[in-house]
């Protein structure tokens, strides 16, 4: 469903100095359709980067960006512009999502109006059935962004991206702003959501224990590079490279430490 082949991406800052970032060097990754595929690394090791260049949001440096066996650099602007609603990303922060001045209702229903998907007298009864899917009461409909709490407001995002019908979502670190019950609501609704639609995940996290929980197969992202890939279980339980074997005992160490504290 996705592949990047040989990708990356360098920043350039500065008019009289420039200088350059590598955030993303030489990436080649796969998802298979229906899959999830976690991605973890430290902050700054260019996890966001990589979400952003395999749904096309920014440009390669280097390298090709596959969508669906269309190789999303050949398209025209109005091709790629067709194929925006099947790749979508929900993100950290769920105010980055949502109009603050319009309603639950006009949110989620917004991306059916911009691609025409569902006729005015439709647009309702689907917004009340995408609301059910994520768990919002139907009561919420009439408020506005800021009279709903972190949770509800990511439940608004996800209803919002699942009216588009999507094939491919990127979720990057999509409740690294929530509280841990809230997080863990988040996290099995997105699960949910993604067994019973058949999407193709991209999930990051600097989270491992999340990653666990999420994803088939992971990707460990070191300063721009992918250090190691396999099945989730496969590499969590046997770590080979050194930088993955950091991040599996940290990991052991804040839930050993969480559950002596509890
Ligand atoms: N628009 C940009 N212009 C210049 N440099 C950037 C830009 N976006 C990211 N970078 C740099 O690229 C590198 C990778 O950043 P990126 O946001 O992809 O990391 P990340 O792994 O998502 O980090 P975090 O876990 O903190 O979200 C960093 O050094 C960052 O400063
Ligand atoms: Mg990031």
């Amino acid at each position: 469903m996705i592949e990047l082949e040989g990708v990356s991406k360098v920043y350039s800052q500065g008019f009289i100095r420039r200088e350059q970032t590598v955030a993303v060097d030489n990436v080649t990754l796969s998802i298979k359709k229906g899959e999830s595929l976690g991605l973890v690394g430290e902050s700054g090791s260019g996890k966001s980067t990589l979400g952003r260049l395999a749904l096309r949001l920014i440009e390669p440096t280097n390298g090709t960006v596959r969508f669906d066996g269309l190789d999303l650099s050949c398209l025209s602007r109005s091709e790629l512009r067709r194929t925006r609603p099947r790749m979508q990303i929900v993100f950290q922060d769920p105010d980055t999502a949502l109009d603050p001045r319009i309603t639950v209702k006009d949110c989620i229903a917004e991306p059916m109006k911009v691609w025409h998907l569902a006729m005015p007298v439709e647009q309702k009864r689907l917004v009340v059935e995408l609301m059910d899917l994520v768990g919002l009461q139907p009561d919420l409909i009439g408020r506005y962004p800021f009279e709903l709490s972190g949770g509800q407001k990511q439940r608004v995002a996800l209803a919002r991206l699942l009216a588009l019908k999507p094939d491919f979502i990127v979720a990057d670190e999509p409740t690294a702003a929530l509280d841990l019950s809230v997080q863990a609501q988040i996290l099995t609704l997105i699960k949910k959501i993604q067994r019973s639609t058949g999407l193709t995940l991209l999930f990051i996290s600097h989270d491992l224990q999340v990653i666990g929980q999420m994803s088939d197969t992971v990707a460990v992202m070191h300063k721009g590079k992918i250090v190691e890939e396999g099945r989730t279980c496969d590499v969590l339980d046997n770590p080979k490279d050194s930088y993955t074997r950091h991040l599996v005992e940290a990991a052991y160490e804040s839930s050993a430490w969480m559950g002596k504290n509890r």
